[in-house]
């Protein structure tokens, strides 16, 4: 049976996609080139400085930076995101998501959030969604990006419960591969031409039935 619920934070409960991409689309431009909204498709669910790798690819500027440089340039989109993000409120929560959290919990299931991001917690607390959860596990906790399943293992660990007694609520392929290498069950929540290897496949919280998840297990 299923014990817990693992919620990807960015694209799933609220749409900050589109802060990184004008935070990653302004240091683009600083470097000379133009990041358009389709390249930015490719840093969905991948880590900070594996996104600024894939960024500095598509302007042919790959391997021409120090690390130190590198880590220098992604401070500074961390900085302008940190700014857009702060202006968040309630009103940018995706449809369906406080529902579908409040809908496993009164079902006994734990809540956990399993987020590549290290902005989660601020982004948490300025849509009051702390309580909401029972377990939150951000990019401070792990070291290895999805589709390493570290992210989700360690949710359920924290939780309590055994990793087949999870399912995955993920935007990214990178975490849908994660959760079926932690043997968990994966629900996308995309659209079936840009997403596979899922067990199910919804377009947004919305279309969610907490009962029929735990019901169709
Ligand atoms: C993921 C996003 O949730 O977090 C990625 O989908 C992002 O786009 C990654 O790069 C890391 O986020 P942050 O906030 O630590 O830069
Ligand atoms: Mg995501």
């Amino acid at each position: 049976p299923i014990k817990a619920a693992i919620f990807d934070l960015d694209g799933v409960i609220v749409d900050t996609a589109k802060y990184h991409y004008m935070a990653w689309r302004r240091l683009a431009e600083e470097l000379g080139f133009v990041f358009t909204e389709k390249d930015n498709e490719r840093l969905k669910g991948v880590s900070r400085m594996r996104s600024l790798e894939i960024l500095l690819e598509v302007g042919g500027l790959a391997d021409r930076f120090t690390a130190e440089e590198m880590a220098a340039m992604a401070a500074r989109k961390n900085e302008w995101y940190v700014q857009y993000i702060s202006g968040m409120d309630e009103s940018e929560i995706l449809e369906g998501a406080v529902e579908c959290l409040a809908g496993f919990r009164a079902l006994g299931v734990k809540t956990v959030l399993g987020s590549a991001s290290k902005n989660a917690m601020l982004i948490l607390n300025n849509l009051r969604l702390v309580p909401y959860f029972d377990v939150i596990i951000d990019g401070t906790r792990v070291t290895k990006a999805k589709p390493d399943p570290e992210v989700f293992l360690l949710g359920a660990k924290e939780a309590g419960v055994k990793p087949e007694e999870c399912v995955v609520f993920e935007d990214a392929q990178a975490g849908i591969d994660a959760a079926k290498s932690a043997g968990m069950k994966a629900v996308a929540i995309g659209r079936p031409d840009e997403l596979h290897g899922y067990d199910r496949i919804f377009r947004g919280l919305y279309e969610v039935k907490p009962r029929e998840i735990l019901e169709q297990d």
